[in-house]
């Protein structure tokens, strides 16, 4: 599932302008909001010429990522309000395909106020959900509250605590195509005969069971009989937990489109939930409630699902996540994404330390993580699998390693400065933590991927760990360019761990062309894959 909350273009909120001519350091001006002469770019007004293209251009190709990185039973919801809803209904439809569409739900944003609003007080907002594939999709359905269920189960008996409350419905029906076989007599407890409507010859009432289900419903007691003055009359018994076959069930409805209309999904249960996790300080401004995504969970995950936010402004989604892990014992996981937004420098929160938005969120996450453990410590503690509050965070950066300028030059004193560049593989600055999350990636190894560090011979190198903790096989890692190992050293590694590939980082070589020709007879020898890097 996708989740995200864009800026809503309502003129006053941050919105960076793409240019994807331009490389990341562009990017990184922009998210940092100065320009080349240090100067603030900030909002999109509404002053602007290209007002509305300015964000369609922002949201396009974001949400074209964002197809293809859902699955093909993913969901995506985008929250907006009335300044974009329908161009972004319209860009959703390009992208996602109309036929995709599964619907448009009301969010309540206030409960009250806007007493001076001369046109509409306007209290929500919307939110768009589409399909990968409409017709993959796995939706949950919403199980029925407490309340909702003591309206419509209101009689108990002696199966309360395995069956549940139960209403009872007349057991002959008029809508029903008439048929010879469910126009029968069953005995009342006093012997009498009650027949469908008004008796043998009345064809437009029939029993909605047959004669082999009424006989196994006497005997299980899914059968009533009432004494009416006209009569005998006998009902079948609908119980909360139970189908008429007795199946266990979870009473549930279909989610609908105005699910998020109460007072409990509006942003009055938002900012001061947050501001209770850091002191009663507000630092970030309109986030979105917990309890509304973890609805929007219960209603589009599984369990094991992945939830992608990459809008994520102060983490409420990694926050829903959790929570929900805590309260249905489920191991969904969460992937975060912000732009390095900088906090105000006159805001609460750069005085406090938090320079950036992703600073507020992870402190977030930390703080929810604590209290949701100690919240839970009773729940958690019949676990198998413990609960994972724990992240790692990444940031866009460029490559660690020499990359070949392309960009044509007749210059020779430039083009020698660029050869001499080419000799060394790998920026003398980056640590050996950089450069492992970057090979890690190239070898296609997602961020997730867990290593461990494992000293051989006097070397440190980094072994990936496979599920089930074992390291069996596993690519090891030498990055480290400044110690030159020796060959001994470099066949311990091979023997001692047995890897299927060993990662070296070319500059360890330290020009020795001879050590670098004796590691690759090496690794051939014991069916080694080498990468040099
Ligand atoms: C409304 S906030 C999201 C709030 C979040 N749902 C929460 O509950 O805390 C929107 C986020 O979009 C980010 N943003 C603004 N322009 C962006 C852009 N062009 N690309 C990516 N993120 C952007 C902002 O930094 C902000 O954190």
């Amino acid at each position: 599932m996708i989740y995200i909350d864009p800026p809503y273009n309502t003129g006053k909120d941050f919105v960076y302008p793409d240019n994807f001519k331009e490389g990341l350091q562009n990017y990184l001006e922009f998210s940092q909001q100065v320009d080349e002469g240090n100067k603030k770019i900030s909002t999109n007004t509404e002053t602007a010429g290209r007002y509305h293209s300015n964000w369609l251009n922002m949201m396009y190709p974001r949400l074209k990522l964002a197809r293809n990185l859902l699955t093909d039973d993913g969901v995506i919801f985008i929250s907006i309000d009335d300044a974009e809803q329908a161009n972004l209904k319209k860009m959703c439809d390009e992208i996602f395909g109309e036929g995709s569409f599964v619907g448009i739900f009301i969010r309540r944003t206030i409960n009250s106020g806007k007493q001076d609003s001369v046109i509409l007080a306007n209290y929500h907002e919307y939110l768009l959900a589409y399909a990968r594939n409409i017709n993959q999709i796995d939706l949950n359905r919403r199980a029925k509250t407490e309340e909702e269920r003591r309206k419509l189960y209101p009689l108990e008996d002696n199966y309360l605590i395995t069956r549940g409350r139960y209403y009872i419905s007349q057991l002959d029906k008029g809508s029903i195509q008439y048929s010879d076989s469910l126009n029968y007599p069953i005995l009342a407890p006093d012997g009498t005969e009650i027949w469908p409507g008004s008796g043998f010859d009345d064809k437009t009432r029939v029993f909605r069971w047959s004669k082999d289900k009424v006989k196994w419903g006497m005997d299980n007691d899914y059968i009533v009989f009432k004494k009416m003055s006209s009569g005998w009359k006998v009902y079948a018994k609908s119980y909360e937990f139970r189908d008429n076959s007795d199946n266990i069930i979870n009473p549930s409805n279909p989610y609908t489109s105005l699910d998020f209309i109460s007072k409990e999904y509006s942003n009055f249960n938002a900012t001061p939930g947050l501001m209770k996790m850091f002191n009663g300080k507000n630092y970030f401004n309109f986030p979105k409630p917990v309890p509304y995504l973890e609805d929007l969970l219960l209603y589009a995950t599984k369990g094991n699902s992945i939830i992608l936010d990459f809008f994520a402004g102060s983490a409420t989604t990694a926050h829903a996540v959790m929570q929900l892990n805590a309260e249905d014992g489920g191991n969904r996981k969460h992937i975060m994404v912000q732009l390095p937004e900088p906090t105000d420098e006159k805001s609460e929160a750069f005085k406090a330390g938090y320079k950036k938005i992703s600073d507020i969120a992870r402190e977030r996450i930390n703080r929810a993580g604590e209290k949701i453990k100690a919240d839970f410590a009773d729940k958690l503690a019949e676990r198998e699998i413990p609960l994972d509050v724990g992240y790692r965070t990444y940031k866009l950066a460029d490559t660690n390693f020499t990359k070949w300028q392309s960009a044509p030059t007749g210059d020779l004193t430039e083009l020698q400065a660029r050869l001499d560049l080419m000799r060394e593989s790998s920026n003398d600055n980056a640590s050996e933590e950089d450069l492992l999350v970057e090979v890690l990636l190239k070898m296609g190894l997602p961020l997730t991927t867990r290593t461990k560090t494992v000293d051989v011979d006097g070397l440190h190198v980094y072994q990936v760990v496979a599920e089930g903790d074992s390291s069996e096989g596993q690519p090891v890692l030498y990055l480290n360019e400044r110690a030159k190992p020796t060959l001994e050293q470099l066949r311990a590694i091979i023997t001692d761990l047995t890897p299927s590939k060993f990662v070296i980082l070319d500059d360890a070589f330290q020009g020795d062309n001879q050590l670098k020709t004796n590691l690759v007879q090496t690794c051939k020898s014991y069916d080694v894959e080498l990468w040099t890097v």
